[in-house]
């Protein structure tokens, strides 16, 4: 099974990525987790032009060097772990490249998701939650962390084109999304997670 969490700046993906890895472990999966851009040495390295390098890469740009580390870290990574039966999350994946690139920066979805189709060579989650936050609140959230970088600091018209392609995207495909507001308690969307993990269950099942 391959999960994706997804959201603007400060919807606490990470953490919940880190919670769900590990509640999967205790439940006999074997789990990998991993984040875009990133995951690679390839990858992290990109991720350090992309979100630090002061010569402001254009969006095509941008765009060219996020499917870049993203094809590395599947052909590296998420294809081996999921053919030998681990359960793969991801911070972040396709879906961000829509939402930033695509909805934010205006750049063509269709030639995303062809992009995104030549990076992964067609793989898609099963799963992808969104945590759902006005991005107001995320980048207060963001500011007092150490990790802020050049994408947070955009202005905040980016931010709410991006968290509305994210909520466009889920639905549409209502049937893979899972949209959580990341403004309710850790405990409430650790168990919509863990509901919608059981619904998915039980349909490979029948
Ligand atoms: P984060 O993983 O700490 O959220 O930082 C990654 C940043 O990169 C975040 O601002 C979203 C952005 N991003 C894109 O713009 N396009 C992409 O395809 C991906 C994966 C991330």
């Amino acid at each position: 099974m391959f999960i994706t969490f997804e959201g603007t700046e400060g919807s606490g993906k990470s953490i919940n990525v880190a919670w769900l890895a590990e509640w999967l472990e205790e439940h006999g999966h074997q789990v990998l987790t991993t984040r875009e851009p990133g995951g690679t040495e390839v990858g992290e390295k990109i991720r350090s032009i992309l979100l630090h390098c002061t010569g402001s890469p254009s969006a095509q740009t941008s765009l060219l060097l996020f499917e870049a580390a993203r094809s590395q870290l599947v052909e590296e990574v998420i294809r081996p772990a999921l053919a030998s039966g681990v359960v793969v999350l991801s911070d972040r994946f396709t879906d961000s490249t829509l939402a930033y690139q695509g909805y934010g920066e205006g750049l063509s979805l269709g030639h995303i998701g062809m992009m995104n189709n030549i990076a992964t060579g067609g793989l898609t989650p099963d799963l992808t939650v969104l945590l759902d936050i006005d991005p107001r609140e995320g980048l207060a959230r963001r500011l007092d962390s150490a990790e802020w970088n050049a994408i947070d600091a955009r202005e905040l018209a980016f931010h709410e084109k991006v968290r509305n392609g994210f909520l466009a995207m889920a639905a549409a495909e209502p049937a893979r999304w899972l949209v959580l507001d990341a403004t309710e308690s850790l405990q409430y969307i650790r168990e919509r997670i863990v509901a919608r993990l059981a619904l998915w269950q039980n349909e490979r099942k029948g």
